[in-house]
C-alpha cells in the first residue's frame, strides 16, 4: 500500500530496498514523524501510534480515519473546480471540519509546485500552484486505507511524547528531519529553525529510553559523523544505505545519497 500524500524525505525506496532492516515481530507499531506514513502504510501493522508536528498532516490522516468517502467526494469536487483561482482560494482558507481539512491537505499536496509543503511565519501554506492537474488519482484507494487507519490512534505530538510512550516489544520507526551538528559551511543554519541539533539530541535519548524499557528501534538519519557520534557504544547497529543503486551512481555521488540506519535488533535476511 502507497502512500496518499507526496513528502519531502518520504521513505518509499527505503522500504523497497530496506524492509529487511525492519523487525517481523512487534506489539504496537509507532511512527512519530509521520509525514506521508510510507512505512507504515508498507508494513499495516495491526495496532499503531502514528504522530507529527504538522497540524495539516495530522488532519490529512484523521480526516482520512473518520470518513474517507467524505474526503474522497471532496477531492473529486476540487477536480472539477480546479483552477488558479480554486486553487488559490482553497489555500487561502482551512475549513471547520475535519474532512474538509483532509481533502484540502491532499489537493494542495497534489496540485502544488513539486508536491512541496511551506509555510510562512504565521503557519499558513504558501506553495504556489504547479503544474498538474490530475488530483483524483485511479488508484486511491482510501477505502483500504482507511480501514488500516481505524488501527491508528493519530497524535498532533511532539515526537518525544509518541517514543516515551512506547514500551516492551514495541516497534519506533523515527524518521526526524536530517539536521547535524554545526560545522563550519553553514548550510546547516537554514535547519536549524525546523529541527535543530538539541532535538536530533533529544531524540536520541527519548530513543535511549523507549530501548532500555523494551522497545525496538529503526532510525534513519543523516550519515555525518555527528549523528554517528551521537549513537555510537549504545548497543545499537549503525548502517549505511544508499537511496540508489550501487551500480547506477559513480562512488563520489553515490555518498550524496547516502543514509544512516540505527537499529537496535539485528537485521533478518536481505532483500530478496
Ligand atoms: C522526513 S519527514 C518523514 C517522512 C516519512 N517517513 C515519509 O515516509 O513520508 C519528517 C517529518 O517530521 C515532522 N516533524 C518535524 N519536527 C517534528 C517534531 N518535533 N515532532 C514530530 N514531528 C516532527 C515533519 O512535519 C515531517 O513530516
Amino acid at each position: 500500500m502507497t502512500p496518499f500524500l507526496k513528502w519531502a524525505g518520504g521513505k518509499r525506496w527505503f522500504t523497497q530496498r530496506y524492509s529487511h532492516l525492519l523487525p517481523k515481530q512487534y506489539r504496537r507499531y509507532i511512527e512519530p514523524f509521520l509525514g506521508s506514513g510510507s512505512v507504515f502504510f508498507h508494513l499495516q501493522p495491526q495496532q499503531a501510534l502514528l504522530g507529527d508536528s504538522n497540524p495539516d498532516v495530522i488532519s490529512a490522516f484523521q480526516g482520512m480515519k473518520e470518513d474517507w468517502a467524505q474526503v474522497r467526494s471532496q477531492l473529486e469536487d476540487h477536480q472539477r473546480l480546479h483552477s488558479d483561482a480554486h486553487y488559490y482560494a482553497v489555500r487561502s482558507q482551512v475549513p471547520d471540519d475535519r474532512t474538509g481539512q483532509a481533502a484540502r491537505m491532499i489537493y494542495l499536496n497534489r496540485a502544488c509546485f513539486n508536491g512541496i509543503y511551506r509555510v510562512n511565519r504565521k503557519g499558513v501554506f504558501n506553495v504556489p500552484r504547479g503544474t498538474r492537474d490530475t488530483i483524483v488519482f485511479g488508484d486511491d484507494d482510501f477505502q483500504e486505507k482507511a480501514q488500516l487507519l481505524q488501527r491508528a490512534e493519530i497524535w498532533l505530538a511532539d515526537f518525544e511524547t509518541l517514543i516515551d510512550n512506547a514500551g516492551d516489544g514495541d516497534l519506533v520507526f523515527a524518521d526526524p528531519p536530517y539536521t547535524v551538528r554545526h560545522n563550519l559551511n553553514g548550510f546547516v543554519k537554514y535547519n536549524e529553525k525546523l529541527f535543530a541539533w538539541s532535538d536530533q539530541e533529544r531524540l536520541a535519548y527519548a530513543l535511549f529510553r523507549a530501548h532500555a524499557r523494551g522497545a525496538k528501534i529503526v532510525c534513519t538519519n543523516a550519515n555525518h559523523s555527528s549523528v554517528r557520534e551521537l549513537y555510537a557504544d549504545r548497543g545499537f547497529i549503525l548502517l549505511d544505505v544508499s537511496r540508489f543503486s550501487p551500480i547506477s551512481a559513480s562512488a563520489d555521488s553515490r555518498r550524496l545519497f547516502e543514509e544512516l540506519v540505527i537499529i537496535s535488533d539485528p537485521p533478518g535476511r536481505g532483500p530478496k
